[in-house]
């Protein structure tokens, strides 16, 4: 039977329906878990919960939750868990990236400033905190462990790589720790919470793992590809503000091998001011001819391969096919 769970493909008619109503929960627990007496944070924390988001880390809570006994003590409160820190590190995230439109809205340090917008991530950080204490200590050992590679992953990925080290190797390692570490944590907490055997939990964490990179190599290609229109976020921020991804890591690589005129034209673009959109709209429009773009979804797509091994693991049945399919769902996203 196909299903309802969102953009996800053939799901078990009882599975989709089990996890689409839950879903519904979350989003009703999500604004209790934000809930204060502060008119402003009220409003900014509010912001980008409301204008939306695709809900994947929740999801695959889920989805890994539903290979033991979803409604064990703790799933939905993991669920709240994942996406309240996803959404505490998109505030920080457009800061870092001056990133003026998340969510197809604008960001909040667009509309409130810097400080509100960082105090605001850290408020729902210290609730993302609170919530962790609710649901029992080993979580919030798990969770503070997660947040240190989140903010590790953002450190390292403003630093670059050390010198003599591989850069493309810097790379996944700073997507590992910036998304997929999240990703891990919703996997393995889901199925720990649920009751599922160890050995299933830890699949899922290194599922997370796998497909937590092939998601962000996904939105490298996205952040050439997709219009703002489309994806909510503006198309080539990353390369205005010199963040590093792996089409441009790419472009260098291949411009330092050959020095060819095509590739040399587009480091010295990249190195140059881009603050003008013309500027802007020209590189974008060079990369995404580029073969480097389709180099980088292929890459993608073979790390979801990659984390679908990791899936095969796991007992047969409905829970596993929906798990391949919202795999394969995370990288042919157009958002
Ligand atoms: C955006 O995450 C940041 C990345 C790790 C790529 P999502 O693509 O999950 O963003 P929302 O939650 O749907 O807005
Ligand atoms: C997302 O990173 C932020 C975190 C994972 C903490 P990016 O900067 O690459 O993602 P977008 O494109 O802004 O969503
Ligand atoms: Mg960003
Ligand atoms: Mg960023």
């Amino acid at each position: 039977m196909s299903s309802t769970l969102p953009g996800v493909p053939d799901v078990d008619e009882d599975l989709a329906t089990s996890v689409t109503e839950r879903l519904a929960a979350i989003e009703e627990r999500l604004r209790e878990s934000v809930a204060t007496s502060d008119d402003m944070v009220r409003w900014t924390s509010r912001h980008l919960m409301d204008a939306g988001g695709k809900r994947v880390r929740p999801m695959l809570v889920l989805l890994s939750a539903s290979l033991g006994d979803i409604d064990a003590e703790g799933v939905l409160d993991a669920a709240v868990l994942v996406e309240l820190t996803h959404l505490a590190s998109l505030y920080h995230d457009d800061v870092m990236d001056s990133a003026a439109t998340r969510r197809g809205t604008d960001s909040a340090h667009a509309l409130w400033g810097n400080n509100v917008a960082i105090l605001t991530g850290d408020f729902l950080f210290a609730r993302a905190s609170g919530l962790s204490a609710r649901i029992g200590a080993d979580v919030v050992r798990q969770h503070s462990e997660t947040f240190e590679r989140l903010c590790l992953g953002q450190l390292h990925e403003t630093v670059g790589p050390a010198a003599g080290e591989d850069p493309f190797a810097h790379y996944i390692s700073v997507l590992s720790d910036k998304t997929a570490s999240l990703l891990a944590l919703a996997g393995s907490l889901g199925a720990s919470l649920a009751g599922a055997p160890e050995s299933t939990a830890g699949v899922l964490g290194r599922y997370g793992e796998k497909v937590g990179v092939a998601f962000q190599l996904a939105d490298d290609v996205l952040d050439l590809e997709s219009d703002a229109a489309t994806s909510g976020k503006t198309p080539g921020i990353d390369l205005r503000e010199g963040v590093p991804t792996m089409p441009t890591l790419l472009v260098r690589r291949r411009a330092a091998e050959q020095q060819d005129a095509v590739s040399l034209d587009i480091v010295r673009r990249l190195d140059g001011d881009l603050s003008s959109e013309k500027a802007l709209d020209e590189v974008v429009s060079l990369l995404r001819s580029d073969p480097a773009l389709e180099e980088t979804r292929q890459l993608a797509a073979r790390t979801a391969e990659e984390a679908m091994d990791i899936l095969a693991e796991l007992p047969a049945g409905a829970v596993r096919d929906a798990l391949m399919g919202f795999t394969t769902t995370l990288v042919r996203r157009s958002r």
